[in-house]
């Protein structure tokens, strides 16, 4: 007796929820198609999220699939130098054969663009900071704060801004 009744408690329910589904289902309908004359369905709006430019996705490199700007290749940056991109406002160091390493190229001391790579130091030409080609760290101010690092792809020969 119980189980039974179990089961129909069950059917009735269930069958209630199925109603009040189509109920909500017919009222949404009514109401997204005669109610309001907005032309998109809340389905459209969602899909069209996902197509949004990725443009300050870190976590997006893939080998052989990093589409950053290309910046310069392997060659252009010295061994034990490197290389400013005034443009991108980076610099590119090679500290060792093949170790490449990239900072902003702002100055934290006051914003100028950083001028030259020079006796293993990044150097400010505004007031004279240097910095470190292998951490971006301060050697000599009056900059106070390193310079942050920036994210390259080494990929072949060219090096890729990630
Ligand atoms: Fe670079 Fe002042 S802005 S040292």
């Amino acid at each position: 007796m119980n189980p039974e009744a179990t089961n129909r408690r069950t059917v009735l329910m269930a069958g209630a929820g199925s109603v009040a589904a189509l109920a909500t289902g017919c009222g949404s309908d009514g109401d997204s198609g005669g109610t309001t004359d907005n032309p998109t369905p809340t389905g459209e709006v969602t899909t069209d999220e996902p197509s949004t430019p990725a443009t300050s996705s870190p976590e997006t490199t893939e080998p052989g699939e990093e589409d950053g700007e290309a910046l310069t290749t392997i060659t252009d940056v010295p061994v034990g130098g490197g290389t400013i991109f005034k443009e991108e406002k980076v610099v590119v160091t090679q500290p060792t054969a093949g170790d490449f390493k990239a900072f902003s190229a702002v100055c934290t001391h006051q914003g100028c663009i950083v001028g030259k790579v020079e006796n293993g130091t990044i150097d400010c030409l505004c007031h004279g900071s240097k910095f470190k080609i292998t951490d971006g760290s301060v050697v000599v101010g009056p900059a106070t704060r390193p310079l942050p690092a920036e994210e390259i792809t080494v990929s072949g020969d060219s090096i890729t801004l990630a």
